[in-house]
């Protein structure tokens, strides 16, 4: 039979034919009786930057973990450019990568609620993200060999370019806990791009911004999506957020999609309006004309991991 070239199911029909980067099948995650995530299926065209949005507690940071690795799917399969990285034994056999290799294969994340090495600066806090792909080993690493030490020489500056990058260069030596809210989460960015992800998953990352800031930071996704050739999603409950620089979104209530498709596709979806606000259409429109931005509790903690 001659090779076929399919669509690509959920693929918006729409639009340029992309093969998608990351898809997720009917994927669920139960938490005992809860059912945090239920037969989501979700498809991030290459290149794009999607988001997953939906009030709190609709299951996207449960979403990230499973793509992540940090949870294993109660069922369903989740693909990474062609890959199973998990998957439920109702869909065959039961497979499920660590974290680590997840992120060896190409995806870094960020978190709601900053997690940084407190007590190290900047820099040390970089390289630790680049960790994943050094390669002289826990050996030559006690020796201190040539090969070793030029390797943390290539790290240093390595770092050193990505702080440029977020516009951090400045801070290479800052202790992590003594900068800024908006600076650890541009810090939080450039150890996430150590790794050199093609995906880059972003949990509500302009939380506790304020609204200059979270446009700079909305234009940065941009920026990162064209410079490093990544693709980006984003998690956000402030829908207002990711509507001026997704290509398409995905809307999560209460662990299930209730709609998918660009913003003003979403934006006009009677469902959406609902989820967010319950049925009074007047007060939705108010609500979304102005930015109705919720500074989640647990943004400015800041962990030892
Ligand atoms: N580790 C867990 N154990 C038990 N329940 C959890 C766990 N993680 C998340 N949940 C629950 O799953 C639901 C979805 O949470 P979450 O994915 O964090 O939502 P969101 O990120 O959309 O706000 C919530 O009801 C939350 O309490
Ligand atoms: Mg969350």
């Amino acid at each position: 039979m001659a090779a076929q070239v399919t669509s690509v199911p959920g693929q918006p029909t729409t639009g340029a034919r992309v093969e998608p980067i990351l898809e997720t099948r009917s994927v669920s995650r139960r938490f005992g009786g809860l059912v945090a995530v239920d037969q989501v299926s979700i498809v991030i065209p290459r290149g794009s930057i999607s988001s997953v949005i939906g009030p709190n507690g609709a299951g996207k940071t449960t979403l990230f973990n499973m793509i992540a690795g940090i949870y294993r799917p109660s069922a369903g399969e989740i693909r990474f450019d062609g890959d199973v990285l998990s998957r439920a034994s109702d869909m065959g056999r039961a497979r499920y990568r660590r974290p680590d290799q997840i992120m060896e294969a190409g995806i870094a994340r960020t978190f709601q609620n900053i997690r940084l090495f407190a007590n190290m600066t900047a820099l040390e806090n970089v390289q630790v993200g680049m960790h994943s792909r050094m390669k002289a080993g826990a050996v030559g690493a006690m020796l201190r060999t040539a090969a070793v030490r030029r390797e943390e020489a290539d790290s240093r500056i390595r770092a050193i370019e990505l702080l440029d990058y977020v516009g951090l260069g400045r801070h290479a030596e800052s202790t992590a806990k003594n900068m800024s809210y908006g600076d650890q989460r541009r810090l939080e960015i450039a150890r996430a791009l150590a790794s050199e992800p093609r995906l880059l998953l972003l949990d509500e990352p302009t939380a506790g911004m304020n609204p200059q800031e979270t446009a700079g930071m909305t234009r940065f996704f941009d920026q990162m999506r064209q410079d490093l050739n990544l693709t980006v999603l984003l998690i956000e409950h402030d829908m207002k957020v990711v509507m001026g620089i997704s290509d398409h979104v995905s809307v999560l209530d209460h662990g299930q999609k209730i709609a998918e498709g660009t913003p003003d596709e979403v934006r006009a979806n009677e469902q959406v309006i609902e989820a967010y606000l319950g049925k009074d259409a007047e007060q939705t429109a108010a609500a979304l004309a102005s930015r109705q931005q919720q500074v989640d509790d647990g943004a400015t903690e800041v962990t030892n991991s």
